[in-house]
């Protein structure tokens, strides 16, 4: 009784750490309402379609799923080890998420290299979220419709700091590019929908375009909250 006691005091937390439990709860908290959500708009379009999924692709679809939530707790493990405000590098996390969408979303008939460049990525702790959430739908989305044939995919992933002082990340495939006469301004899924809405959370400017090479998707991310940020 008294070792209970005892071990009850030592884990009584101060207010300051009760304070720090409660915010990562409420982010957490966060997190699954936003995953609970993208899944329920996946359903919802599921429901619409007319056809029958393949196996295929309903594979992808759980991968998807997976990859998302994957995400998600690798923003979690990282808010586990620095703070949540001020800033962070972005690229040490470019390169830990698409290592996991790639080994999430290749498979033996879909193989997916991933070719990184640029420096040092500072953004604040709040952008981080919004970003990796975009990396994951277009990678998905190469995924789905780079290369119809199979043939290998090569993704790019780009992030430096522009003249204007603005971080430029972009995103591209070496795939067949988006439909004739498809604005993507206008025209999209769920998929565009979302990532233009989390672009919009961190007033992130998002372009999507054909190159010669296949898409990219160049997220530009404001200088002002730059100016303000420190490494944590
Ligand atoms: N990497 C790509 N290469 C070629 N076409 C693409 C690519 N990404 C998207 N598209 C085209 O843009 C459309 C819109 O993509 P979006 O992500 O909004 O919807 P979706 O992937 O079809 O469905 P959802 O994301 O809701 O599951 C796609 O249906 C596809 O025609
Ligand atoms: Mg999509």
């Amino acid at each position: 009784m008294n070792m209970l006691l005892a071990e009850n005091r030592i884990s009584m937390p101060t207010t300051a750490s009760a304070d720090i439990v409660a915010e990562a709860n409420h982010r957490i908290a966060n997190s699954l309402t936003l995953l609970v959500s993208m899944v329920r708009m996946q359903a919802a379009s599921v429901r619409k379609n007319p056809a029958p999924l393949s196996n295929a692709e309903v594979r992808l679809l759980l991968e998807g799923i997976a990859a998302r939530i994957n995400t998600i707790g690798q923003l979690h493990r990282l808010l586990s080890h620095v703070s949540s405000e001020g800033a962070t590098n972005l690229r040490p996390h470019l390169k830990e998420v698409t290592d996991a969408l790639v080994s999430a979303l290749s498979s033996p008939d879909q193989l997916v290299r991933v070719e990184h460049s640029g420096g040092d990525c500072l953004v604040l702790m709040r952008q981080v979220q919004p970003i990796i959430l975009i990396l994951c739908e277009v990678f998905i989305n190469a995924m789905k419709y780079a290369h119809p044939a199979g043939v290998p995919l090569v993704m790019t992933v780009d992030c430096h700091a522009s003249g204007d002082g603005r971080l430029v990340l972009s995103v591209s495939d070496d795939g067949v590019g988006l439909p004739d006469g498809f604005n993507p301004a206008i025209h999209g899924g769920l998929g565009f929908r979302v990532m233009r809405s989390l672009a919009g959370e961190i007033g992130a400017e998002l372009q999507i375009q054909n190159t010669d090479l296949g898409l990219t998707f160049r997220l530009s991310l404001p200088a002002s909250s730059m100016a303000s940020a420190k490494l944590s």
